[in-house]
């Protein structure tokens, strides 16, 4: 199998938890006799200091001549005060549409081993595994009108959807619920907004195309404290793109850490492939970042764009195995818990990607081993 992957690995931790990840997919490309070839671009705020923009044209040009692109993080602190269209998240947003994927897939999963760094009790989590289908490309972030008038003080951005939009999104949904548990919950804001009623009467009509699966409707708000309470009532979730937001990042407390979870944009010309993890400048650099987010979103790659299924679970697999040896970046150590502290071993990015790559060797040893018996 050949693959053309864009690198852009952007701002703060990006680059060196991208680093770790394509390690990885090196790795999973030597065993297989597969061909990855890797071709590293800037975005966000070192393509701003670089060329003076967040996407330069020879990013968006190879990125749209590869395969796939898999991403690092974007934003700064030192850039806060540019108005949003000059921000390195505009780069982000311009590469996303440019793309053209309107399905982000992002998984949460409560991993047994990481179940005392949730706030929420082990018996809440356990067994958690919700996957988000988050809209990306309309809804507030791209509706257009949008406006800050600093002479009047007011501001303007526009929820926007058209059918055509919900019904491509909520196809994807359906289809992944349908190699799941059969569930899918459609999320909205259908008390207050038109544009959630259109939502959530096409969300209805696709659902007739799919009789085997189950479809209930939450209000976000609701919804947000339901992911809390029962998370195991979830399967897989479509809210459109800001709530998809909001959402995702509140279910990283059922996973226990930020840190952990990756995404996956499809349907759209290349697919994209970024952590829900941001830029996090202040730890950049100390060897803090847990490069696991972008371990799995490199799975996600195998799967989503390679057609590597079996490889994708070696990699979630060994990140399991390595999660209940006691292996910990700093960001899921924790030393408090009672019991916990002395078989956690708190390691740093680097040292942690190599704890997954060797368990991928050993997960890809054994399994050859087993083949030629
Ligand atoms: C995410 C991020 C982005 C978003 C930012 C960096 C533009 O928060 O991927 O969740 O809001 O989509
Ligand atoms: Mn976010």
């Amino acid at each position: 199998m050949q693959l053309k992957i864009t690198i852009v690995a952007g701002d703060g931790i990006g680059p060196e938890v991208t680093r770790e990840a394509v390690t990885i997919l090196k790795a999973v490309a030597e065993m297989g006799g597969h061909s990855f070839e890797f071709n590293e671009q800037l975005i966000g705020g070192v393509a701003i200091k670089a060329h003076g923009t967040p996407l330069p044209s020879a990013t968006l040009d190879a990125a749209l001549a590869s395969d796939a692109v898999l991403l690092g993080a974007v934003g700064g602190n030192e850039l806060n005060s540019l108005p949003p269209s000059q921000r390195p998240e505009a780069g982000l947003l311009q590469l996303r549409q440019e793309l053209g994927g309107f399905a982000n897939l992002r998984p949460s999963i409560a991993y047994s081993a990481l179940s005392n760094n949730s706030p929420l009790r082990a018996e809440v989590t356990e067994g958690a595994d919700i996957l988000f289908v988050r809209e990306l490309l309309s809804g507030l972030y791209f509706g257009q009108p949008r406006s800050w008038n600093k002479d009047t003080g007011v501001a303007l951005n526009t929820m926007y959807y058209t059918r055509e939009e919900v019904l491509r999104v909520a196809r994807v949904a359906f289809d992944l619920a349908r190699k799941r548990r059969k569930k899918v919950t459609s999320v909205d804001k259908a008390n207050v907004l038109e544009v959630s009623q259109l939502w959530r009467a096409t969300v209805i009509e696709v659902a007739s195309e799919y009789p085997d699966v189950t479809l209930e409707h939450q209000y976000v708000d609701a919804c947000a404290m339901h992911l809390m309470n029962t998370p195991r009532n979830f399967d897989v979730v479509v809210p459109e793109n800001l709530f998809g937001d909001i959402l995702s990042d509140a279910a990283a407390v059922i996973t226990g850490s930020l840190g952990m979870l990756p995404s996956g944009t499809i349907g759209g010309k290349v697919n994209l492939y970024e952590p829900v993890h941001g830029s996090a400048p202040d730890i950049a650099g100390t060897g803090k970042a847990n490069p696991l987010g972008a371990i799995l979103t490199a799975a996600m790659l195998l799967r989503h764009s390679a057609g590597l299924e079996q490889e994708a679970l070696a990699v979630e697999n060994a990140v399991n195995n390595v999660l209940s040896q006691g292996h910990r970046t700093v960001d899921i150590a924790r030393s408090g818990a009672a019991g916990q502290a002395s078989k956690q071993n708190v390691v740093t990015t680097q040292e942690m990607g190599k704890l997954v790559l060797s368990a991928v060797n050993e997960i890809s040893n054994r399994k050859h081993t087993l083949h030629a018996v």
